[in-house]
């Protein structure tokens, strides 16, 4: 194992029917709220309306800016900064899903900053301060709740970049599993593959071999989130699935599962995230289209860790090693196409023409994060395996 510092200073508040505490939680940070919400989803399922009521009750004036839509981009996140600087107000509630959080904390950091937001995305400039952020999660998927960063798109320029900084962390996320029983199954699946993708990303890219802990913790954590994905897709309302959905995707990216692994990499992220800027397609549906073929390229390199995936979440164990591995990649395909999402550019809508244009969009990801073995020409041979 190798040395970590882990401090999540986000308090989550869990359970069913916490969303009344969203007006008391917000009031601990201010007097005065800008709520940042999505397109229709919080006004037509009634959480708007419990949530204004409890900002009423403890006390709280509200400034309202909604329409963030999914895959958020940075003109509207523009928007919320000017309102925010001239409502000035002295804290940001967020209600929805990745998407409004992810907004909500460049918003955050935007509004205390005299330059453009998008500096923070492209390292002009360093988030030392923000508004504090309190969350109300309505899809449970991609841990914004209980992480410090956040993907914006310039959709100017097609780039889907990261905001990161630890004044992001939300102070208080409340993870209330009833408000997401009426995420259509789409997004359910979405919402699984994401998770999955999350666990899996330092699992098969860390170097260290000698991770039993967290190997377990990801395998299992894995085989939660399946079968609650699977549950979903049969009910959507089934209280205890939608629960472990939630918990499950929430220490899926919050620094646990890679505390002691060491160095690790985001390559089907780094992908992903440019399907998404240029064809605005969800993020769990970019990754489960991704996903297969990274795994099939990377197990033909070290295929050690892929037969053991194969082995403790797929039941796989004939075979030689490499075939185990291989198989890794088929199951997990396997499973996208039984849960409804694209296994491949086709099914996603992405012509398979544009796969030179869609690496050289992918190569700009990798050069920030520092993934120099994701040349242009590797990640067109990921992207034809995606074919
Ligand atoms: O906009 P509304 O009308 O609210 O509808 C949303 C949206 O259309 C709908 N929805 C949300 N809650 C609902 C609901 N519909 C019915 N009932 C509810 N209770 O669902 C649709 C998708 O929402 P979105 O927020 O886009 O999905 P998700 O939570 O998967 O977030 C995706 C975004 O998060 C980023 C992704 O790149 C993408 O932009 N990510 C953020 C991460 C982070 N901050 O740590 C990590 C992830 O890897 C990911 O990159
Ligand atoms: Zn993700």
């Amino acid at each position: 194992m190798q040395p970590f510092v882990f401090h999540n200073p986000t308090k989550i508040d869990f359970g069913a029917g916490k969303v009344v505490k969203a007006g008391k939680a917000t009031a601990e940070f201010g007097k005065k709220a800008l709520l940042v919400y999505g397109q229709n989803s919080l006004k037509k399922t009634g959480i708007f309306d419990r949530i204004t009521a409890s900002l009423k009750e403890a006390g709280v004036e509200y400034v309202e800016f909604g329409g963030v839509k999914s895959n958020p981009v940075l003109s509207h996140t523009q928007e919320g900064v000017e309102l925010a600087k001239k409502e000035n107000v002295d804290v940001i509630l967020a209600a929805g899903g990745g998407s409004v959080l992810d907004e909500a904390k460049a918003i955050a950091a935007g509004a205390l900053y005299d330059g453009d937001v998008w500096d923070f995305f492209i390292d002009k400039a360093k988030v030392e301060q923000a508004l504090p952020l309190v969350t109300v999660l309505t899809l449970a998927a991609t841990g914004s709740e209980m992480n410090c960063g956040g993907v914006v798109t310039n959709e100017k320029t097609q780039q889907k970049f990261n905001i990161f900084g630890a004044p992001l962390y939300p102070r208080t996320s409340i993870l209330d599993p009833e408000l997401t029983y009426s995420v259509p199954s789409d997004y359910t699946a979405y919402a699984g593959v994401d998770a999955i993708s999350h666990l899996i990303e330092g699992y098969f890219t860390s170097t260290d071999t000698e991770t039993p802990l967290q190997d377990r913790f990801v395998e299992g954590t894995v085989k939660v989130i399946k079968g609650a994905t699977e549950r979903l897709l049969r009910r959507g309302d089934d209280p205890d699935a939608r629960a472990n959905m939630m918990w499950a995707s929430t220490l899926a990216l919050n620094g646990l599962s890679t505390a002691g692994i060491g160095s690790y990499s985001m390559p089907n992220h780094m992908i992903e995230h440019s399907l998404s800027a240029m064809y605005d397609i969800h993020h769990g549906a970019g990754l489960s289209i991704v996903i297969p073929a990274w795994m099939a390229y990377q197990a033909e390199r070290d295929p050690q860790k892929f037969a053991r995936f194969a082995n403790r979440v797929f039941r796989c164990s004939g075979g030689s090693t490499a075939e185990r591995g291989l198989y890794a990649s088929d199951a997990m395909r396997e499973w996208f196409r039984k849960i409804g999402a694209p296994i491949d550019l086709s099914e996603g809508d992405i012509p398979a023409e544009d796969i030179p244009a869609i690496a050289e969009n992918a190569t700009m990801l990798a050069q920030k994060w520092g993934l120099e073995e994701y040349t242009k020409d590797v990640i067109i041979d990921i992207l034809k395996r995606c074919d």
